[in-house]
């Protein structure tokens, strides 16, 4: 880690933090986003996601440990990092007793977007974000999507490389989630921002990151692309339906190169196997040559909620409303909106 960082990176070498001297809420974690990455960072409450994007922010500094953003080190020049990057918090900042334009209008003068260039940046984010209409409306009138997206566009009115999300869709439904991520995709997509965004709803990291770090307890107990997570449980779960019960199909199957494990089940067969997908052709074929009628065949991929119990030994706790089935349909949404550009 150091000056060799590429641009647009971040990179966390042993970051801990420790309030008060008592509270050690953030164990010596290390990682390395590349440049134009949507990263993720999941965790249950309490797990230590809002201390370290406030180390990576500059907004706190570490107890030991250093970082790189965008190639600049954190603790050597704050500043010039502030500058370099956007934060959406956690916790709403969007005035509300200013109007939408005003907020964008303010965060461009923090930032020191040129004068001459305000005007369009400003109309041209409230046009993206879907609040043109209600530019000039006090921001306290918005809905809780709308003041989302709003600070958003706060957070990237001066086009930083590196954006910092953390927990933006807390309390949001599933339209405004679908919503808010397709506008960062598309951002980023246009500006090859760097995106690291903290969330405890998985099933929606999932869907948005190209890889993720779980830390509990202050500490990364697993990390790498949401699909290498699923994989290291040892796979997927295939399940075969023969038209009539068959005692020896798990035997026959289990000889399917792939196939990690074959148990019979309530008259059909489940079977664990790495690469599901590739695998099902194989093994219809295979049942096919012993004469083995199908009723039908499923897959089913196994999920980072899975992954949190494997390498914690507890259940993640959703507790925020949102089924299963809300947040394959969002995430299905927004996959659609994006038309398979990513
Ligand atoms: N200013 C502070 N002083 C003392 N302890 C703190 C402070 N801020 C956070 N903590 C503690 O540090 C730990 C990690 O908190 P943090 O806010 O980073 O977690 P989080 O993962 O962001 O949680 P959430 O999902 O609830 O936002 C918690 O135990 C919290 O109580
Ligand atoms: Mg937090």
């Amino acid at each position: 880690m150091g000056a060799k960082d590429p641009a647009g990176s971040i990179v966390a070498g042993e970051l801990t933090k420790t309030y008060n001297g008592t509270v050690r809420a953030v164990r010596g974690v290390s990682f390395a986003v590349r440049p134009g990455e949507v990263y993720g960072f999941l965790g249950p409450n309490g797990a230590g996601k809002t201390t370290t994007v406030s180390m990576l922010s500059a907004g706190l500094r570490p107890t030991s440990g250093r970082a790189t953003v965008d190639g600049v080190d954190v603790g050597a020049e704050p500043d010039t990092v502030k500058r370099r990057i956007g934060v959406v918090f956690q916790e709403s900042t969007a005035d509300g007793d200013l109007t939408g334009r005003e907020n964008l209008e303010l965060a461009a003068a923090l930032y020191s977007v040129p004068r001459n260039e305000v005007r369009s940046r400003v109309d041209g984010l409230l046009e993206r974000m879907q609040i043109g209409d209600a530019a000039d409306r006090l921001a306290k009138t918005y809905s809780g999507g709308m003041r989302r997206r709003l600070e958003l566009a706060a957070g990237i009115v001066h086009s930083p490389r590196v954006l910092f999300l953390d927990e933006p869709t807390l309390g949001l439904d599933p339209q405004g989630r679908a919503g808010f991520w397709k506008y960062v995709l598309e951002l980023r997509q246009e500006h090859q921002m760097t995106v690291f965004v903290t969330t405890h709803y998985l099933e929606e990291a999932d869907g948005m990151c190209e890889r993720v770090a779980i830390i509990d307890h202050g500490t990364i107990v697993a990390a790498g692309t949401p699909g290498e997570l699923k994989d290291r449980l040892g796979g997927d779960i295939v399940t075969v339906r023969p038209s009539v019960p068959n005692p020896s199909l798990a035997e026959l199957l289990a000889q399917v190169p792939g196939v990690v494990a074959a148990v019979a089940q309530d008259g059909s067969c489940r079977l664990k196997c790495t690469n599901g997908e590739a695998l099902v052709p194989e093994i219809v074929a295979a049942c096919v040559r012993a004469g083995v009628g199908l009723q039908g065949v499923s897959l089913k991929r196994p999920s980072l909620d899975e992954v949190f119990l494997e390498f914690t030994g507890r259940e993640f706790r959703e507790d925020e409303g949102l089924s299963a089935t809300d947040r394959a349909v969002m995430v299905g949404r927004v996959r659609q909106q994006l038309g398979g550009r990513r």
